[in-house]
């Protein structure tokens, strides 16, 4: 068995955690998602994993120890790969201590550009266009502790064309790029384990 358990943390709409579902559920991966969890009580992305039959988890950021909850859910999990899919919540240093180099994410932009405290959504869209670039797309990396600073697993572009407002490009980048790439970087790190 060469799959990974996956954790899926999410804080939004979670069409790249449909992605993975999709792949696990195709076969494309051997991995499983045994949990989704979310810092937003309210996010379309733990509706997905429930209408799949994934365990889906709310975990309060205002109450206290978030950090310590969330790694004693992972652990209990059993999980060996974490996925950022569009969690808008910086991961605590213990977390990253605990899970080096088994945190991934998702960023909409060729890091290292674009990156970092502020560029989350469209505001990377809307900065990528505002500077003139001519090609854009997305990275998944591992987490550190800095913000989108962690090792390039994976990345893929596109070009960025004259009539593309940061909506448009946001869409353009998700759908040709992110929802494919977050499922190969993933079929990597399970080949990776295999060897
Ligand atoms: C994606 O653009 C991802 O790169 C970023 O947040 C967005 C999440 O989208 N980290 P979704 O919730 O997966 O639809």
């Amino acid at each position: 068995m060469s799959g990974l358990r996956l954790a899926v943390l999410v804080s939004g709409s979670g069409t790249n955690l449909q992605s993975i579902i999709d792949a696990t559920q195709s076969g494309k991966l051997k991995s499983q998602i045994v949990c989704v969890i979310s810092n937003k009580e309210i996010a379309y992305g733990l509706e997905r994993a429930r209408l799949s039959h994934i365990p889906a988890y709310f975990i309060d950021p205002t109450k206290p120890q978030y950090d310590e909850r969330l790694l004693a859910k992972l652990q209990e999990e059993q999980v060996d790969l974490i996925v950022l899919a569009g969690y808008l919540k910086i991961v605590a240093p213990s977390l990253i201590k605990a899970y080096r180099h088994r945190i991934i994410n998702i960023h909409p932009s060729l890091l290292p550009k674009f990156g970092g405290k502020g560029y989350y959504g469209l505001r990377v869209h809307e900065a990528v266009i505002q500077a003139g670039e001519k090609i854009s797309g997305a990275t998944v990396h591992f987490v550190d502790e800095g913000v989108d600073t962690g090792e390039i697993i994976m990345q893929r572009s596109l070009e960025v064309t004259a009539d593309d407002t940061p909506e448009i490009l946001q869409t353009k980048i998700l759908n040709q790029i992110e929802h494919s790439i977050l499922v190969e970087a993933i079929q990597k790190l399970e080949q990776e384990r295999v060897d």
